[in-house]
């Protein structure tokens, strides 16, 4: 089976040592690191913006995979983009004109992600899949870490993986919200090859977190 990409969600991770956190998954072996950008608006919840992400740049090399869940969201591309972030990724309720938004991000010179709701259905990407390198399927609400893994979205893995190959494209397929040691297996056989795990990267500390990416890519 596909060994996937694990990008750690510092969502869960210590805040007051933010920096440190990302050298320590970095080092525990994270493909890239996953930002949770939230505005009190567009979710029920605040956590950082770009100064943030500008600040953690320097703690590692690896792609900074920024999942902007804020409304109105073209606004902030270019400071995002600024800050460091290699991939951005939107929600298409979160703008007027997801095409648009899309355009933005790959003119800034990123990667460019859409991301699906629990509720959105896979055929919004019709008109999007030529455009996009990446979708972020949300197996949870989005807001908060430490959820349950909505199962209903594996058929939509499947569909997403389909229309992927069908486009012959080189299309990240991430899936974000209650992915750990059971449901990961799950989401890679449905099709995913990016997983998003906040909880179960950082749970028991940091001499935990190489175990518990290893655990997360089925390597143990
Ligand atoms: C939810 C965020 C997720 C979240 C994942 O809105 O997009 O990235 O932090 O957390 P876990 O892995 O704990 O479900
Ligand atoms: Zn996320």
């Amino acid at each position: 089976m596909t060994v996937p990409l694990i990008s750690p969600s510092i969502l869960s991770a210590d805040f007051a040592r933010l920096g440190e956190e990302v050298r320590a998954i970095d080092e525990a072996g994270a493909d890239w690191v996953h930002v949770d950008v939230m505005d009190g608006h567009f979710v029920p919840n605040i956590t950082i913006g770009p100064a943030v992400v500008k600040a953690l740049r320097p703690h590692s090399a690896k792609p900074f995979d920024v999942h902007l869940m804020i409304s109105p969201v073209d606004s902030y591309l270019e400071a995002f983009a600024e800050a460091g972030a290699d991939i951005i990724t939107v929600h298409p309720e979160a703008g007027p004109h997801v095409y648009r938004t899309v355009q933005t991000i790959k003119n800034l010179g990123k990667k460019a992600g859409i991301s699906l709701n629990p509720a959105t259905p896979a055929k919004m990407l019709d008109y999007l899949i030529d455009e996009i390198d990446l979708v972020l399927v949300m197996s949870v609400n989005p807001g908060f870490g430490g959820q349950s893994f909505i199962s209903s979205q594996l058929r939509k893995i499947e569909a997403v993986r389909k229309m992927i190959e069908k486009s012959g494209r080189d299309i990240r397929l991430e899936v974000d919200g209650g992915v750990d040691g059971i449901t990961a297996p799950l989401c890679v056989a449905a099709g995913a090859d990016v997983l998003v795990a906040g909880s179960a990267t950082f749970r028991g500390g940091a001499s935990q977190y190489a175990a518990n990416i290893e655990t997360l890519k089925g390597l143990r």
